[in-house]
């Protein structure tokens, strides 16, 4: 069995820099034709000469791979609407990060409302330039992603020209909300689709399914699951594939983020062929996001195949979601 996908793309993805860059951007570059690369460097990207160089390190890392780094700036309230149209060329979307929320958000924004934040919203709405959101409160931990949805609903009233995306969903809540606001969208990482907290934290510790948000409860997946495997005309594959080292995954303090890129196209064709939607697969990695960002990206023909593969159980220091653990579709041929 064989499924084409046309344009595979990742709309939520870190690369880090340096070492850690060069392993894993060629990863990514192999298998995606373009994805949206977060902007939670040390220290965060915030000025547009940022972005270009993060861009040409990028470019450099990936060699002569087709692949399209999507930039994006790191969200600050005093972004002007003048700072902004001087960037806007360089730049896909802006991410927002609470303050302290996840890895690297230390310089986020403290108090998200939409009086506060409203000059910059207002310039982006009107240069068409995308808010993405990681939307968690510092709230009890299963509880911030629920916490968060009355501000998405408030931003999406208040800025209704100002698309929005909700970042790596994972509560019914979120979904539900989804279609309350036509300006408000979403992107579904792969191990929300697949784990619980129970997977996480159920019995011994798993530190590399350690990330935020943290998965949630059978029915948040089963939620997920739903729109995912029918496509929904709103919500778009983002890995968040999100790169530690070793070290400092199985440590006492372990990093938040699962690293998923390498095995994400095979495991999502694994996931959709289970529940006989394949068909619906090519939309939920390609057409949706598409559509959403306005954009056509490089062409670029991933043929997978069922056909098992045995995951690395490590790429450099970086080990990967169900390393060692065989899958049962593979890559055939990209062209
Ligand atoms: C991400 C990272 O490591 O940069 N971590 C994660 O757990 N997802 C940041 C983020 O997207 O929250
Ligand atoms: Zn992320």
């Amino acid at each position: 069995m064989q499924i084409t996908l046309n344009t595979p793309l990742d709309m939520h993805l870190h690369l880090r820099d340096n070492e850690m860059l060069k392993t894993v951007a060629p990863l990514s570059a192999q298998t995606f034709s373009a994805a949206i690369i977060m902007p939670n460097l040390v220290p965060p990207i915030t000025t547009k000469e940022e972005v270009k160089a993060y861009k040409n390190r990028i470019k450099e890392a990936i060699g002569d791979e087709n692949f399209d780094p999507l930039m994006t700036l790191f969200f600050k309230d005093d972004y002007s609407y003048e700072f902004l149209k001087e960037a806007k060329n360089e730049i896909t979307a802006i991410k927002l990060y609470p303050a302290g929320i996840t890895t690297n958000s230390e310089g986020g924004v403290s108090s998200i409302d939409s009086e506060s934040l409203k000059n910059t919203l207002e310039a982006m709405s009107e240069l068409n330039i995308p808010l993405c959101i990681h939307g968690e409160s510092n709230g009890f931990v299963m509880d911030r992603e629920k916490e968060f949805v009355p501000v998405y609903e408030d931003l999406a009233t208040k800025f209704p020209n100002l698309k929005i995306i909700m970042e790596h969903i994972t509560t019914k809540d979120s979904v539900e909300a989804l279609d309350r606001h036509p300006n408000l969208y979403a992107t579904i990482t792969l191990h929300h689709l697949l784990v619980t907290l129970d997977d996480v934290a159920g019995g011994m510790l798993q530190p590399h399914l350690f990330c935020k948000p943290i998965a949630k409860r059978y029915e948040d997946r089963e939620a997920l699951l739903k729109i995912a495997l029918e496509a929904h005309p709103k919500v778009m594959f983002g890995s968040d594939s999100a790169p530690h080292p070793q070290h400092a995954k199985e440590a006492c303090g372990c990093a938040a983020g699962v690293f998923t890129a390498p095995i994400a196209l095979q495991v999502l064709a694994e996931l959709f062929e289970k529940h006989d939607k394949l068909d619906n697969l090519q939309k939920f990695v390609s057409d949706t996001a598409q559509k959403i960002y306005d954009f056509k990206p490089a062409e670029k023909i991933v043929v997978l195949e069922k056909k098992p593969f045995t995951v690395p159980a490590i790429y450099d220091t970086v080990v990967p979601m169900y390393a060692g653990e065989e899958i049962s579709w593979s890559i055939a041929s990209i062209s």
